[in-house]
């Protein structure tokens, strides 16, 4: 629950990173189920955005259009157009209806082998384009045993986001994804999320100003489902949840997203 404690006039963000999963019909139907059951809190109380895949996305913006459900795309290529074969531009997926972008996604960087310079590429190419990039960090298992943690999530803050204005930052989500926590059934507890999330907030004052740190709001990802999304919700640093497996469930998604609110 997010529990009256909590000081933050942050607005709560939830998206739903569909990642490659769904089809032409399927796809509609959840983001017509996720407009319906959300109705009530999407875009008032809570900000809501879901990630198809890419071939979807125009359906998905059709059945979100009188919605204030958002569209989201799961990457973007940095170069704005010409012969790179396979790729899509900011461009292209701020006209096919996108908001916001996922970038730096764990399976990225450790399926595909995207690194640090890369990420940060397409972190700027989205904002140039008109999109907000969703950045995500997180360590390995391997490197939590090793107390790296704060390591890896400072390298990959500060090379994803190298170059930006603290005026170009105000457009980035953060979402911290322990690796080992990402479709494993294993959450971080909401103590080891609120030590990260803290961290990447000292990370963004030390940069950015401690003004534009306190606006940026920093996602949570990882197993996260309807039963332990509000107890991660009532950390004072997670401002969010990025969901992959509980958001091709429309009850279930919807139902993370009004944990966020009550
Ligand atoms: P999960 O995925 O919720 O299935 O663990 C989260 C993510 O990868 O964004």
């Amino acid at each position: 629950m997010r529990g009256s404690t909590k000081l933050t006039t942050r607005k709560a963000f939830i998206a739903g990173n569909w990642k490659m999963n769904t089809d032409s019909h399927t796809s509609v139907k959840l983001a017509q189920d996720v407009v319906s059951m959300s109705r009530d809190v999407a875009g008032s109380a809570v900000d809501v955005a879901v990630c198809p895949p890419f071939v979807y996305l125009q359906q998905g913006a059709k059945a979100l259009s009188s919605s204030r459900v958002a569209l989201g795309a799961q990457d973007v290529y940095f170069e704005q157009k010409g012969a790179f074969t396979g790729e899509i531009s900011a461009g292209m997926l701020k006209d096919a209806g996108c908001t916001y972008v996922i970038c730096g996604h764990s399976e990225r960087r450790h399926v595909i082998g995207e690194g640090d310079e890369l990420v940060n590429k397409k972190v700027h190419a989205a904002i140039l384009g008109g999109l907000l990039p969703i950045l995500c960090v997180g360590e390995l298992l391997e490197e939590r045993k090793a107390n790296k943690t704060t390591e890896v999530v400072t390298r990959q803050m500060k090379k994803g986001l190298a170059g930006l204005s603290p005026e170009k930052m105000s457009a980035v989500t953060i979402a911290y994804e322990p690796v080992w926590a990402i479709g494993t059934g294993l959450t971080a507890t909401p103590q080891q999320a609120q030590e990260v999330h803290a961290l990447i907030r000292k990370l963004l004052a030390e940069v950015f100003g401690r003004k534009i740190a306190g606006e940026i709001r920093i996602q949570y990802g990882g197993s996260v489902k309807p039963d332990n999304a509000g107890e991660l919700m009532a950390e004072e640093d997670v401002d969010g949840l990025l969901v992959g497996g509980a958001s091709l469930k429309a009850d279930d998604f919807t139902a993370i997203v009004k944990a966020a609110v009550s």
